[in-house]
């Protein structure tokens, strides 16, 4: 039995992993996969009502009880500050140190690339993002907040080790995926301290990989790159800021944040699944939001589990649902959040 520990989250996050979980008991009704739900209610209703983000004891209760996590989105107005959303997102990324960010870019229909004359095959590239370091770490302060002199600091934390594993499993994944080319981005010819660690780090690490064709970009060429010719791309690894960044690029290349799903991995540890979207307060309440991100995430997770084909299927039916326009208004459809959902459990 494999349990998954659901946190809908805030906003269109819980709408999204409604249909998720809809998609989750076809599998478990209908064909009989060995899966167990837990729905916790953590987001910022209960950081509101409670004062509670994150519950004391949830890192060992997830680690222990559960097989993988699915989590919609975090971030909700009435807390501008996104402190739940830090401790709960960003606490289980660090708690549980899933290291590996995997954010697929994959065209599943030519007509929702906005660059001209592009066919499927032109976009299919995986990028991994560095989870656990960089100028995500949270060190840092203000001096003197709120005057005229106010100095902000916040640390761009590298380490070898943290360097060092997730270019590996970059490589690894290359590899193990029939992926030829491999393209490391970083910006170490402005910040040479931090980033020089990652192109003396890669520069070690690819000659274990003769295989790979690996190569270097800085982040401003690669950028550029992506949507000048996205084709030449396989695996693309960089560290947690910029990864952030050229997944939502990524993303528009392929139809939008609504198609967007992501995996924050630990090979053999408990994993977590979520969109790579956010909770998109505007669209929130309204049976808007596009849910095949959150079904694509499923996707991603039923392959972690051990359920390759379950994951296949899962793929197929998302991409018929968009060459069909059984679709919600971002992707030029009709339908609403639930009908979406409805269309992909029918089709499967
Ligand atoms: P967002 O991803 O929530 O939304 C940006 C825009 O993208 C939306 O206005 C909408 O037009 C579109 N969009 C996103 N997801 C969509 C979907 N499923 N269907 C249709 N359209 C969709 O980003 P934002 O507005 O910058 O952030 C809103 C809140 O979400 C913030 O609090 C932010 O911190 C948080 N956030 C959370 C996560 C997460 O939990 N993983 C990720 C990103 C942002
Ligand atoms: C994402 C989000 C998060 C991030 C935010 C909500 C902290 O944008 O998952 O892409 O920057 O990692
Ligand atoms: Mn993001």
């Amino acid at each position: 039995m494999k349990r998954i520990a659901v946190i809908p989250g805030d906003g269109i996050g819980v709408e999204v992993t409604a249909e998720a979980v809809k998609v989750l008991h076809v599998f478990m009704d209908r064909r009989s996969l060995p899966l167990e739900l837990v729905t916790f209610d953590w987001g910022a209703d209960k950081y509101l009502r409670e004062g509670i983000s994150l519950p004391e004891g949830a890192l060992e209760m997830l680690r222990r009880d559960f097989h993988a996590i699915l989590i919609g989105a975090l971030g909700d107005p009435r807390v501008p500050s996104n402190q739940h959303a830090a401790d709960i997102l960003l606490g289980i990324r660090f708690g549980l140190d899933l290291y590996a960010n995997q954010r697929p870019v994959k065209l599943l229909d030519a007509r929702l690339c906005p660059l001209k004359d592009r066919v499927e095959c032109d976009l299919n590239f995986v990028i991994f993002r560095e989870n656990t370091e960089g100028l995500y770490v949270g060190v840092g302060g203000n001096f003197k907040r709120g005057s005229e002199d106010e100095v902000a600091l916040q640390e761009d934390v590298n380490t070898r080790r943290g360097v060092e594993r997730i270019l590996v499993h970059a490589f690894e994944y290359a590899r193990g995926h029939g992926r030829r080319r491999l393209c490391m981005s970083d910006k170490s010819n402005a910040m040479p301290h931090a980033h020089g660690l990652w192109k003396r780090t890669f520069d070690d690490v690819r000659k274990r990989y003769p295989d790979i064709e690996s190569r270097h970009l800085y982040i401003d060429t690669l950028t550029m790159e992506m949507v000048r010719d996205p084709a030449q791309f396989d695996v693309i690894v960089t560290c947690n800021l910029f990864g952030d960044i050229l997944s939502d690029l990524g993303a528009q290349l392929v139809g939008g944040l609504g198609l967007a799903p992501s995996a924050n991995l630990h090979p053999g540890r408990t994993s977590m699944f979520e969109p790579v979207h956010g909770s998109a307060p505007s669209l929130a309440g309204e049976n808007l939001a596009n849910p095949l991100a959150a079904i694509l995430t499923v996707g991603m997770m039923l392959e972690n589990l051990g359920f390759p084909e379950a994951a296949r299927d899962v793929e197929r039916a998302v991409t018929e649902a968009v060459r069909s326009d059984q679709t919600t208004p971002d992707l030029g459809g009709k339908l609403g959040t639930r009908e979406v959902g409805d269309w992909i459990c029918s089709r499967l």
